[in-house]
């Protein structure tokens, strides 16, 4: 126990999660660093969502102003653009936030809860704080999983809550709704957390089945494809009893105005959505060529990242910071050793990003 610190924490034991760094920040813009770290958008939102914001930002009571703390026109929005009742859906300061409030509605103390595993780690957290126990379980290929694999998962653990990435980051398996939906339907007992975070990308959904169903939940976010990070943007699709019941501990106050105006104008640009998924994809291409010609190991993921296998991934890693260029390390994932995960970015940002990655070799 720390000594400078109250004597009563219920989580002094925990291991957090580690955020990547963000010195991208700290750097002049012109630098034009290649932030490809941490699977936000490099690319900025839709010159509308701009637009919007700039307008937004001449009301005169912009910022001292609560925003609407029931989202009611986002989510109008949303409902539209799903084709799904609005009761369905909610929105979060952040997909973060409506799955940390997720684990805290759907589990009882004590609960197990099921990882499909390796995963992204912040839901372990929240499970922790749950007072949930976490259970981490996987494929054997951890980087592809199939329903029937999803189901020995659920049979094997019998947790109360499953919580499954799909896409999956960081190792980039994708099952079909098909299959998710087999799995949903036979353990009715169980709730199942499907984060969407890049679905965008993959365009497989269980957004209509979450609406149908009581044990499942969809959570998608406005930070990846829409290029919204920064303004905290996430929402999630379940059916009204569901929704209900997250509500209890909802604080819509954390759903800032100026997220919801610009989480509107970037759905309603689908055309720029569409832009950005061709130009990621051509990004993809010159990446891929590239560490063909260098003859390094990678594997490609339906979502906005690739997997890139270094003999050093340490020194590459720490060359490419030299030259203002971030990824993420997943060697501390067993599985994953010597594999950087590399955000993707359009044509022009991956090809700097080679130059980057050939001067540190
Ligand atoms: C799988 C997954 N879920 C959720 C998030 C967080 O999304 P948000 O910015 O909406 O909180 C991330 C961010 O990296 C992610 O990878």
């Amino acid at each position: 126990m720390n000594k400078n610190a109250f004597s009563v924490c219920r989580l002094d034991t925990i291991q957090p999660y580690k955020p990547s760094n963000q010195v991208a920040w700290f750097l002049p813009p012109e630098l034009r660093p290649l932030k490809l770290d941490w699977n936000e958008s490099p690319l900025p939102p839709s010159p509308s969502v701009m637009n919007a914001v700039r307008k937004f930002l001449d009301h005169p009571n912009a910022l001292n102003w609560y925003p609407d703390a029931n989202s009611h026109d986002l989510r109008a929005k949303l409902s539209e653009h799903w084709k799904v009742p609005e009761e369905c859906v909610q929105t979060y300061c952040g997909s973060d936030s409506a799955l940390h409030a997720a684990v805290r509605i759907f589990t009882k103390s004590g609960g197990a809860v099921l990882m499909v595993s390796p995963t992204y780690d912040n839901f372990r957290i929240y499970a922790l704080e749950a007072q949930c126990s976490v259970i981490l379980d996987g494929p054997k290929d951890i980087y592809s999983l199939s329903g029937a694999e999803l189901s020995a998962l659920v049979e094997k653990h019998k947790p109360q809550l499953v919580y499954l990435s799909n896409p999956n980051n960081p190792t980039g398996w994708l099952v079909p709704a098909k299959e998710i939906e087999e799995v949903v339907r036979r353990f009715p007992e169980t709730m199942f957390i499907v984060d969407e975070a890049y679905a965008e990308f993959s365009n497989v959904t269980v957004i209509p089945l979450a609406v149908q169903v009581p044990n499942l939940v969809a959570f998608r976010t406005f930070s990846k494809a829409y290029g919204l990070a920064g303004l905290r943007i996430g929402y999630i699709i379940g059916s009204p009893g569901n929704i209900d019941y997250l509500n209890l501990i909802r604080n819509g106050k954390n759903v800032s105005m100026i997220g919801q105006v610009a989480a509107i104008a970037a759905l309603a640009d689908q055309d720029y959505l569409k832009e950005i998924l061709t130009r990621v994809r051509k990004g993809e291409q010159i990446l891929e060529a590239g560490l063909t010609r260098l003859g390094f190991p990678f594997r490609a993921s339906p979502a906005n990242f690739v997997l890139v296998k270094f003999p050093d991934a340490k020194k590459v890693q720490d060359s490419l910071v030299a030259q203002n260029a971030f990824v993420r390390s997943m060697s501390h994932l067993p599985g994953m050793e010597g594999y950087l995960r590399i955000t993707l970015g359009d044509e022009e940002q991956m090809t700097r990003f080679m130059v980057a990655l050939e001067k540190s070799l």
